[in-house]
């Protein structure tokens, strides 16, 4: 008996031993403190979005890859930082990553707002194509100078209106409307007034509140932000124009990128790759659920833009292009 208690004993400081000298085992409850790396992402959006649903994928993702080793606290519905504040939180370090519309980092670089044109993009292909290829490159290392690394695009899809007043039929129905506009955007500010509108910045988060008490009778926005935040209960027209794209960037502070170990930041990299991908099919399907939610919801007025319509739109809106053009150009 006293022999088989001591090789148990033997064993047991033998496996600790072990344990000692590889700090990192697989399991990632045994991580150390000082090994572990937390990246804090934050967002403004539902969990049950495209970009929720993505930032989350990558966090599990991560933790598997890493065996623990690296941490992404996901942090929705702007339970951290609005998006009136993300930015400055990702520059100082205080969070690690964010993924806001493109419209926003305007203040930034203002050549962002291509993205705001109105009918600058006829689908997701057109979209793609700017984002993966010298345009999106292009506006990536313009972030630089602001000490950020831009690392993918994701997508949410077109944006569609909606308010509380009328039909937007014509582009005669937006006079004397008041819209809510994401922040930072000239041209999404320009684009309503050139309608007759009246634009007002108002961050994500406050939004259902701004249209419930009618400090905006609607707002432009993707049915996946639509149907997520329940604007249809407070907005009984909706029309669809796919007049304008958003999207995102998900992005991160360079100096802690730069601080990764090789390994880390690789890994990093291929999981974001892949769940671009994924995020990108997954917001196509978005956009569908939330059309058939908004007609179920069976209280809203839904128009679709016929061509001709659309056309009445693009003839209205086309003053924009020149305007953005010497905004960003000159
Ligand atoms: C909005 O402010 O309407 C959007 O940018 C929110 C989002 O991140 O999708």
């Amino acid at each position: 008996m006293k022999i088989r208690v001591a090789l148990l004993l033997c064993l047991t400081l033998l496996s600790c031993f072990a344990a000692g000298c590889d700090k990192r085992v697989n399991d990632s409850e045994q991580v150390s403190p000082e090994e572990k790396i937390v990246i804090k992402f934050s967002h403004v959006v539902s969990e049950n979005t495209p970009k929720g649903l993505a930032a989350q994928r990558f966090a599990t993702l991560v933790k598997d890859r890493t065996t623990g080793r690296v941490e992404v606290q996901v942090f929705p519905n702007s339970t951290l930082y609005s998006d009136g504040e993300e930015i400055e939180a990702l520059k100082s370090g205080t969070v690690q990553m964010i993924a806001p519309t493109t419209s926003k980092l305007s203040r930034l670089s203002p050549q962002w707002q291509i993205f705001d044109l109105p009918f600058a993009f006829n689908d997701g292909n057109e979209v793609h194509r700017a984002m993966d290829g010298p345009t999106g490159e292009k506006l990536l290392s313009s972030l630089s100078a602001s000490n950020i690394k831009g690392l993918a695009f994701w997508d949410n899809g077109f944006k569609q209106m909606t308010n509380g007043k009328r039909p937007l039929i014509h582009p005669e129905d937006f006079g004397g409307l008041i819209f809510r506009v994401m922040i930072n955007s000239q041209v999404l500010k320009r684009q309503f007034e050139q309608l007759g509108a009246y634009p007002v910045e108002t961050q994500f988060n406050d939004l259902y509140h701004a249209l419930e008490t009618n400090l905006a009778d609607g707002q432009e926005n993707t049915l996946s932000n639509i149907c997520s935040k329940k604007l249809y209960r407070v907005q009984p027209y909706l029309t669809i124009s796919n007049h304008g794209y958003m999207g995102y960037i998900v992005m991160t502070n360079e100096k802690f990128w730069s601080s990764l170990p090789d390994d880390v930041r690789l890994t990093l990299e291929s999981t974001l790759h892949e769940v671009t991908e994924w995020e990108r099919q997954i917001s196509a399907d978005k956009d569908r659920e939330s059309m058939e939610e908004v007609v179920s919801y069976g209280k809203v007025q839904i128009h679709h833009l016929t061509v001709a319509e659309r056309n009445k739109w693009i003839e209205a809106l086309q003053p924009l292009y020149s305007e953005f053009w010497e905004l960003t150009w000159e």
